[in-house]
Order: structure tokens, then sequence, then C-alpha cells
């Protein structure tokens, strides 16, 4: 909960597993957390995640490591720091609502062109909130899949 002067202003939005708590103000700062797999601070400039399961665990560490591997390619949301499995990424806005499903396919190829580990078997790349603009271009915010975190959603 946040306090504005006289007013609080609280929304909460549950949808499937995520619940959405959005606190507002009249100021500048505006912070939203959201729940899966990890708990994401949405704060000022920065997404910060923390994992809530051993499979958000696993997905925060996956994207620290894809970050060293691939550092500053253009597809992946910049990663400013990861900790055992804690990520903090820059906030990027969500997908245009116009981009389309074959445009995201196509961009979901060219993804795993350059990185071939995120060529996964049942993955939620497909996922259109696991996409977000970052430079006004199309940009990867969950890049924590591989095979054994696949395995753990049809588990
Ligand atoms: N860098 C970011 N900038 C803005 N929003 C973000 C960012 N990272 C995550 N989010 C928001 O938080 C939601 C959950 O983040 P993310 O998909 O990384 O977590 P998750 O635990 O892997 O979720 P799931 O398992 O449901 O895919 C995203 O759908 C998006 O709305
Ligand atoms: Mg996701």
């Amino acid at each position: 909960m946040c306090a504005d002067g006289n007013r609080r202003t609280v929304l909460t939005i549950c949808k499937k597993q995520s619940i959405t708590l959005i606190c507002s103000s009249n100021s500048i700062a505006t912070m939203k957390i959201k729940v899966s797999t990890r708990v994401v601070l949405l704060i000022g400039k920065y997404a910060i995640k923390f994992p809530v399961s051993k499979r958000g665990w696993m997905q925060g560490c996956n994207e620290g490591y894809l970050w060293k591997k691939y550092p500053s390619n253009t597809w992946l949301v910049p990663i400013l720091w990861e900790w055992n499995g804690i990520v903090c990424q820059r906030r990027v806005k969500p997908l245009d609502k116009n981009v389309s499903r074959r445009k995201l396919e196509y961009t979901r190829l060219q993804v795993i062109k350059q990185i071939p580990e995120l060529e996964v078997y049942n993955c939620d790349l497909h996922n259109r909130e696991n996409w977000g603009t970052y430079n006004n271009k199309i940009v990867l915010l969950d890049y924590g899949i591989s095979p054994d975190v696949a395995n753990m959603y049809t588990a």
C-alpha cells in the first residue's frame, strides 16, 4: 500500500496464477508487483525478480547465465545483476497490442537463431506476456526457460 498525501490507492487484479498489485500516487513513482513462479517488483526503471519456487530459482539462474553468455544481445532485456536466482533487469514497456502472432513467431525464430538455448519444446516464448518493448524494439523479458524448466511445467 502506498500513501499519497491523504489518499491511498490499491488495485488488485487476479488473472490465472498472477496477481498484480498496482500502487499509484500523484508522484512519479509507481510500483507494481507481479506474482507467478517469481515475485516481480516493477519499480522505477527496474524489474527485480525474486524466486518463490525451485522453478523460479532455476529460471533466475538461467537468465543470469544467458545474459553472461550473450552480453548486450539486443533481443534480451538487459540484466544489471543476478545473484542466486534473483534478477534485476531493466524495466520494459508491455508488448504493443498491434504486434501480431505472426510477427511474434517471426521474432521468436530470429531469437532462437542467435540464442539456440532458447529453442525449447513446450516453451513459453509463445506467450506474449514474456515479451516487451525496449528502445522501440521487441525484446524478450523472460528468458529463464530450459528443458529442465519446461519439464516442470508438464510434471
Ligand atoms: N523487465 C521487465 N520489465 C517489465 N515488466 C516485467 C519485466 N520482467 C517481468 N515483467 C512482468 O512480470 C511478469 C512475470 O515476469 P516473468 O515472466 O519474467 O516471471 P516468471 O516467474 O517467469 O513468470 P511465468 O512463469 O508466469 O512466465 C511479466 O509477464 C511482465 O508482466
Ligand atoms: Mg514469464
